[in-house]
């Protein structure tokens, strides 16, 4: 028996992200919508999962498709209505599935009615303090903050005569969390959605939501990267301090989620990520590390990056395991370039799925889907606009589920939003990990660090224990486990399962992947 104390759903289950435009298209539309995904729930049970995330699918222009929000409380028509969400959750919860809204705290769209009226005029308006106002600074530009998405942060109001900050694109003003009433009416925002019966939240952006005080202007670039020089616009102590608001929020009702999107340029940072998990009790329960996303395929380097962010974790903290998502290139692009795709891409998601932290799946990831190329005529992302063509953007990574290989793979009788990409394979390590304790509970005890090609460790829970070998190469390694033992496979890209294995003297095949029941 499971101690339930112990098997907290959000530590020890699997997270599946959905990006609901291109998950499922009920109403022949060419756009996903909510509809779709209650028509996929008994796959995604069968699949294993634990929880979906969703992103955005609030009231919005979709400037940013849905990461612009212009009402919090409502669904946008393109998904459906508050009706067909609140049938998702029943249906998503009565089979044990739970629902994690996505929820952005740096900034609202352009259109939301506070915008408007904090734009509306200068004196005398109790919204002006809401968002992030700065007049001229002798004829400029407040200060010299960039936008993630290129060009300046700052925007000019004319009929204002002041600049409104903008971290991303400028349909996304910044709101003003040093101004109380905004934080309230966000709060009360939030609650709604606890209210309603969701079991959290992926925090958008979490760590730039507070920006320095005094508009201290941010380090030249090589002057952060190679003098450590802090930013004024990202991890500031009141972020920090917001956060800890926000997990009492989300304690207020029982067993809720709050996991924080940490991203950190350049990437690779595990502390920071870290350090907003707080003392593991009184901040976010999971905040995503993306280093090991942009390392190269190599075990040493993988292993070292892992080792890295367990170091990070406070004691009572726990880990969350992400290769991809809607923002990055789909991870059989990034780890599978060259020969050996296919491999590569296994040895990742054995990798995903028996490590020690709650791993995220990327919809399609457990079928290999890949990015797709997006002709210039076709890209829709601004980001690619802006940049192609040295980087064409983000809709590559986010083109219609692969359902079948029918027509547009299955996902709409429609033209579909994206062009649909094609290729299938399935595999069962959910169904393991979820099976097995020590996959989803147990401790992590590195074996073989990396260094000859091959990373090994076990996972161990009470006394069963389950050993993990990854060979990331594509010649065959010997390797020495120091176990006096025969153990059976349980799982393995080369082996037969139940077949026996002497741990003293193992032969591996290129690029194999095993888990061995010890
Ligand atoms: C991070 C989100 O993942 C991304 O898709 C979005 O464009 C930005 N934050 C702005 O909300």
């Amino acid at each position: 028996m499971i101690d339930n104390k112990k098997y907290v759903w959000w530590k020890h289950g699997v997270i599946y992200h959905i990006y609901p435009l291109s998950f499922y298209d009920s109403n022949g539309d060419g756009k996903g919508d909510i509809q779709g995904i209650i028509e996929k729930l008994d796959y995604l049970s069968e699949l294993g999962v634990d929880a979906i995330w969703l992103s955005p699918i609030y009231t919005s222009p979709m400037i940013d498709f849905g990461y612009d929000v212009s009402n919090y409380r409502e669904i946008d028509p393109v998904f459906g209505t508050i009706q067909d969400f609140l049938k998702l959750l029943r249906e998503a919860h009565s089979r044990n599935i739970r629902v994690i809204m996505d929820m952005i705290m740096n900034h609202t769209s352009h259109l939301h009615p506070w915008f408007l009226e904090s734009k509306s005029s200068r004196y005398n308006n109790p919204k002006r303090n809401w968002y992030i106002w700065q007049s001229p600074k002798n004829g400029r530009k407040p200060n010299r903050w960039n936008s993630a998405f290129g060009g300046s942060a700052w925007e000019y109001d004319k009929p204002t005569k002041q600049y409104y900050l903008h971290t991303f694109l400028k349909e996304q003003p910044d709101l003003n969390w040093w101004n109380t009433s905004m934080r309230k009416a966000f709060f009360d925002d939030i609650e709604f959605w606890l209210k309603l019966g969701v079991d959290g939240f992926r925090f958008d952006a979490i760590n730039m939501i507070v920006k320095n005080k005094k508009f201290k202007n941010n380090p030249l670039f090589f002057e952060y990267l190679f003098n450590k020089k802090k930013l004024a616009t990202r991890n500031q102590p009141g972020s920090y301090s917001i956060i800890k608001l926000l997990r009492k929020l989300l304690d207020k009702y029982e067993n809720k989620v709050g996991i924080g999107e940490i991203y950190i340029m350049p990437p690779g940072n595990s502390m920071v990520s870290a350090s907003y998990l707080g003392n593991g009790n009184d901040s976010l329960h999971l905040t995503f590390d993306f280093s090991l996303i942009f390392r190269r395929f190599n075990a040493r380097s993988y292993f070292k990056c892992i080792e890295n962010w367990y170091n990070q974790i406070p004691t009572k903290g726990w880990p969350s395991i992400v290769l991809s998502n809607h923002d990055l290139y789909r991870s059989i692009n990034r780890f599978g370039t060259g020969f050996h795709k296919k491999e590569k891409a296994k040895v990742t998601a054995f990798l995903l799925l028996t490590l020690k932290g709650t791993p995220f799946i990327y919809y399609g990831e457990e079928i290999g889907m890949k990015n797709s190329k997006i002709p210039k005529s076709k890209i829709i992302d601004p980001v690619g606009k802006r940049f192609w063509p040295f980087y064409s953007g983000r809709d590559g990574a986010r083109t219609p589920m692969q359902w079948n290989n029918s027509q547009n793979a299955g996902f709409t009788e429609a033209l579909p939003w994206l062009p649909v990409n094609n290729d299938f394979t399935k595999n069962t390590l959910i169904g393991l990990r979820k099976k097995h304790k020590p996959l989803n509970c147990g401790e992590w005890k590195p074996l073989i660090n990396g260094k000859n090609g091959v990373i090994a460790y076990s996972r161990e829970f009470e006394n069963e224990k389950i050993i993990v070998v990854l060979n990331f190469t594509s010649v065959r390694k010997k390797i020495n486990l120091k176990i006096d033992e025969e153990l059976k496979i349980l799982f393995s890209t080369h082996r037969l399962i139940s077949e026996t294995i002497q741990l003293y003297d193992i032969n591996l095949f290129p690029f194999e992947a095993t888990l061995i029941e010890g």
